[in-house]
């Protein structure tokens, strides 16, 4: 056993100057991030939230700080390479993310207000730090939930699940193959996780979607040893199945009233916790950080932007036209309706997401299936108007109309009427616009999203009623290579 040599090497200091008519005894640090060792992340993340000041009392011209600093040793190295970040809500709260690069031997978190530290900072840990990358399953999926504060259960989970008991899956696949395998209009794929490997074979013409069910599934298989299941994993948009038919498991990212799809979170909020702070720019966490209005500094109207996937979003330009003192909406693309660009056009250039919220209201309405967009609208801090719909996400049944958000009609008839209520009622509209911020960060994070995942693949493991094998024409899905001392406590140097 080789001695390691600790040396606490700063790796990053980071400095907020920020005026705090409060105490520093009135400091709340919370989050995942702040259990590296249970929970492991791309990007691990916490909140230091002072309870004393709220948006109205917050400025940022006086020097009071607080500084974060995360610090690690490595196995062969006095110091393992960290990236983080500070994201200021502006309300008094800030989000600290950190990315580690490597695997650590040990890490500390410090976190001073006034040059002190405040609660239990530092707050430092010994053993292996896991990287995202480090293939090392913990053995138990219960501690696993459990370290994670996964709920035990989700109502939509239960649903989408209840009309399958006693699945023989190899069946049902070949009945899916028969029933659904059109090259022209479909495309998924069928995953087998034996043994924790993951395997597949993918139907259809454009099964390049099969990288974003890859990345999760892969994502989730290093952090935790999961039954053997054998699943369907739908790559377009659209739900397959009809209610009323044999109904067949398909696992599916959107969900809608007229079918009976397993509905999975979206490939965008999925890829998006996979990839904050790294390949993705808008991500539940960066929305918070870079929207830099103030409610009472944002515009009393609608902002939309979007391409010109639905009728309704034409319908939507034609009632901004009319109605400019109350929304601002234009189409960024056409190809559904390309021979309309004269009468909708000149298509605006995209712009970025983070100024949406220069405007109070946030208009939410179905592109092809539901508008992914929705869970970055809620975390924005927005007031989202959002168009009634057949179609939905995993967490659309958690989400309550004059609560989370303010309901527009399908066909947009009531649209000018919601947002003269909202200006006329400014509290409430606020109140909406904080409860679904709110839930953003209750439901919606990486690690909530990850959990979801993982009820939802245990769950499917019970429906099971036969052994999961693979079948030599499909594909093995490898795990990148990656070093990683798996062992907990164990502090040999085995790289
Ligand atoms: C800060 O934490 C307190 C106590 O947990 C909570 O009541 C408050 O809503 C939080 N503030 C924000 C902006 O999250
Ligand atoms: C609508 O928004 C765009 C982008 O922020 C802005 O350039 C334009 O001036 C706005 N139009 C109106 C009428 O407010
Ligand atoms: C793959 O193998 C299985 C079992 O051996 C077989 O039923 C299935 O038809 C094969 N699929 C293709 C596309 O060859």
């Amino acid at each position: 056993m080789k001695m390691i040599i600790k040396i606490k090497y700063k790796v990053l200091s980071i400095i907020i100057s920020i005026i705090v008519h409060g105490y520093a005894e009135n400091i709340n640090v919370y989050g995942p991030g702040l259990q590296p060792h249970k929970v492991v992340l791309p990007a691990r993340y916490f909140f230091v939230n002072f309870t004393n000041i709220n948006e109205d009392t917050y400025t940022n011209d006086l020097g009071q700080s607080v500084a974060v600093e995360i610090t690690g040793t490595a196995f062969k190295k006095s110091h393992c390479r960290i990236w983080s970040n500070v994201l200021d809500r502006k309300d008094g709260t800030f989000i600290v993310r950190y990315k580690l690069y490597e695997e650590c031997s040990s890490l500390s978190i410090n976190i001073y207000y006034k040059n002190k530290h405040i609660q239990q900072s530092p707050i430092t840990f010994e053993g292996p730090i896991k990287q995202d990358q480090c293939v090392c399953p913990e053995p138990d999926l219960n501690v696993w939930l459990q370290n994670n504060e996964c709920p035990l259960s989700y109502d939509q989970i239960n649903d989408d699940l209840r009309p399958f008991e006693q699945v023989k899956i190899k069946r049902q696949i070949t009945k899916i193959i028969k029933k659904y395998h059109n090259p022209e209009s479909t495309s998924f794929c069928h995953y087998v996780v034996k043994s924790n490997e993951l395997y597949r074979k993918c139907y259809g013409k454009h099964i390049g979607f099969n990288m974003f069910a890859d990345n999760i599934l892969l994502s989730i298989l290093r952090k935790v040893l999961i039954p053997d299941i054998e699943l369907v994993i739908n790559l377009g948009d659209w739900p397959l199945t009809r209610k009323g038919s044999d109904i067949l498991p398909i696992f599916s990212w959107c969900g809608s009233d007229e079918s009976l799809d397993i509905v999975m979170p979206t490939y965008d909020i999925t890829e998006s916790s996979l990839e904050n702070m790294g390949r993705v720019t808008l991500d539940i966490l960066s929305v918070q950080g870079n929207v830099d209005r103030k409610w009472t500094k944002r515009e009393p109207r609608a902002f939309w932007r979007g391409r010109d996937s639905r009728e309704e979003r034409l319908k939507l330009i034609d009632i901004a036209r009319a109605n400019p003192d109350l929304l601002n909406a234009s189409l960024t693309n056409f190809f559904f309706f390309r021979n309309k660009e004269e009468e909708y056009g000149p298509k605006l250039p995209h712009i970025s997401f983070f100024k949406f919220f220069e405007y109070k209201y946030q208009i939410n309405i179905d592109g092809t299936v539901a508008a992914y967009r929705l869970p970055y609208l809620l975390a924005g801090g927005g007031m989202v108007l959002k168009q009634e719909s057949p179609y939905y996400e995993h967490f659309y049944r958690q989400l309550k109309p004059w609560k989370h958000y303010v309901p527009v009609a399908r066909d947009l008839n009531d649209l000018t009427e919601k947002i003269k209520w909202s200006r006329d009622h400014d509290d409430e509209a606020h109140t909406i616009a904080k409860n679904a911020k709110n839930f953003a960060n209750e439901n919606l994070l990486p690690h909530h999203i990850i959990c979801y995942h993982v009820v939802l693949l245990s769950e499917w493991s019970r429906k099971l009623d036969e052994e999961i094998t693979v079948e030599a024409n499909m594909t093995h899905v490898p795990q990148d290579t990656f070093p990683c001392n798996c062992a907990k406590g164990n502090s040999h140097d085995e790289l």
